[in-house]
């Protein structure tokens, strides 16, 4: 059974899936630990609910990026992950957190990446007169949201959706695929190598599945 530390900084429906797929037994994992950057977000509720060892460690305690990353990574490191998930953490990560999980650190990012990296995703799409958005699941690389992708899920935008339907509408999606990818990596079906993806020992088609 895989090992998996979960950072999160906001609602945490995501975690909320990944947990009820490890409890379901669909994930050959277990979430050891969940890590916040915010004091107080929902995620953090959810992970005690489910009787999951949480921390908190704000980054305003910290002097640096760099300083703050090692604090997490000391702390994630006491469990000896063999995954690790960014599932709404909205942290840019250092060069050195990131080379420290080379090829065990997934993340989500609510777009059709390449499309539309950073912040304010769905707004963007819908300014930019798009039809449709999605969400993707990569590895993480030091490139910001731009390492091997894995797998996307596309959604469409209607003439008459608020930045809020669309966000909807992205988080239904990523509560299948999400669960599903990590699955694939517990059961030792999914890898990085050379910044490429590969399922099966397939390469992973730059645009991703899906
Ligand atoms: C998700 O939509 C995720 O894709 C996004 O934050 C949301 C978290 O929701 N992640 C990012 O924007 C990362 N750049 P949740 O807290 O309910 O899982």
């Amino acid at each position: 059974m895989k090992k998996i530390v979960v950072l999160v900084s906001g609602s945490g429906s995501n975690l909320q899936a990944i947990i009820d797929a490890c409890q379901q037994h669909q994930i050959n994992g277990q979430v050891v630990a969940v890590i916040s950057n915010k004091a107080g977000v929902y995620a953090l509720e959810r992970a005690s609910q489910a009787n999951i060892p949480t921390h908190v460690i704000s980054h305003h305690d910290y002097p640096s990026r760099e300083i703050f990353d090692q604090a997490v990574a000391t702390i994630i490191d006491t469990y000896h992950p063999d995954l690790i998930i960014l599932a709404g953490y909205m942290r840019i990560l250092t060069p050195d957190f990131v080379d420290h999980y080379a090829g065990k650190m997934l993340n989500i990012h609510p777009s059709l990446l390449p499309k539309y990296p950073g912040l304010h995703t769905h707004r963007r799409a819908i300014e930019a007169g798009d039809s449709e958005h999605g969400t993707t699941i990569h590895f993480v690389t030091q490139e910001l949201d731009g390492g091997p992708i894995i797998l996307q899920a596309k959604v469409p935008i209607f003439a008459d959706d608020e930045e809020q339907d669309v966000i909807d509408r992205i988080l239904v999606q990523e509560h299948q695929i999400y669960p599903l990818v990590i699955k694939w990596f517990c059961d030792n079906r999914l890898k990085m190598l050379n910044d490429a993806a590969y399922l099966d020992d397939k390469r992973i088609p730059a645009s991703g599945y899906g």
